[in-house]
C-alpha cells in the first residue's frame, strides 16, 4: 500500500507538470485566460501530491520522492489541449480506482477512506474539463445567423433566476 501511495504521489506531481506545460503553451499561443486556469490547476495537482505525502507520513509510512517523467508534447490547438487534459484526468481516475481497489483487498479501511476523497475529486475534475470542452465546441461551431453561441451560453448563465442549483457540500 505504501508503494502504491508513493506511486500515486509521483503521478499527481506529473499531473501538475502536465498542467504547467500546457499552461506555458497556452500563454505562448495568446490564450491568457486558459493559461491562467491551467497554472492554477497545476497548483491544485501539487496539493493532491502533498495530500498523499502527508497521509503516508501520518500513517507511519516512508515517503519516496521519485523522478517525474517529462511533460507531454505541446497540444496542436486549444481543442487538442482540452481533449488531452480530459484523457489525462480519465487515466488518473483509473489509477485512483486501483488505489481504492488495493486498499479494499488489503482491508486497509483508513486508506480506502482516504482514496475515496480522490475518487470524488476525480469526478469533479473530469466534469470540469468536460464542461470546458463543451464551451470549446460551442465557441468553434459556426451557425447561420452569425450567432456566437459561446457568448449566448455565457449570457444565459448570467440571466437572473430565483432558484439556485443544489451544490454538493465541500469538506
Ligand atoms: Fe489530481
Ligand atoms: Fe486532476
Amino acid at each position: 500500500m505504501e508503494k502504491a501511495l508513493n506511486a500515486q504521489m509521483t503521478q499527481e506531481a506529473w499531473q501538475a507538470q502536465v498542467y504547467l506545460s500546457y499552461g506555458a503553451w497556452a500563454e505562448g499561443a495568446h490564450y491568457a485566460g486558459t493559461s491562467d486556469f491551467l497554472y492554477k490547476h497545476a497548483h491544485e495537482e501539487r496539493e493532491h501530491m502533498f495530500k498523499i505525502l502527508k497521509y503516508i507520513l501520518n500513517r507511519g509510512g516512508k515517503v519516496k520522492v521519485d523522478a517525474i517523467q517529462a511533460a507531454p508534447a505541446d497540444p496542436k490547438d486549444l481543442g487538442d489541449c482540452l481533449k488531452k487534459l480530459l484523457q489525462h484526468e480519465v487515466e488518473n481516475s483509473k489509477l485512483i480506482d486501483h488505489l481504492a481497489d488495493l486498499a479494499h483487498k488489503e482491508r486497509d479501511w483508513a486508506t480506502l477512506n482516504f482514496a475515496q476523497w480522490f475518487v470524488k475529486e476525480q469526478v469533479e475534475e473530469e466534469t470540469l474539463v468536460n464542461n470546458l470542452l463543451d464551451l470549446y465546441v460551442l465557441a468553434t461551431t459556426k451557425k447561420d445567423g452569425n450567432v456566437n453561441l459561446y457568448e449566448l451560453d455565457r449570457d444565459i448563465a448570467k440571466a437572473s433566476q430565483e432558484a439556485t442549483i443544489p451544490q454538493e457540500e465541500k469538506f
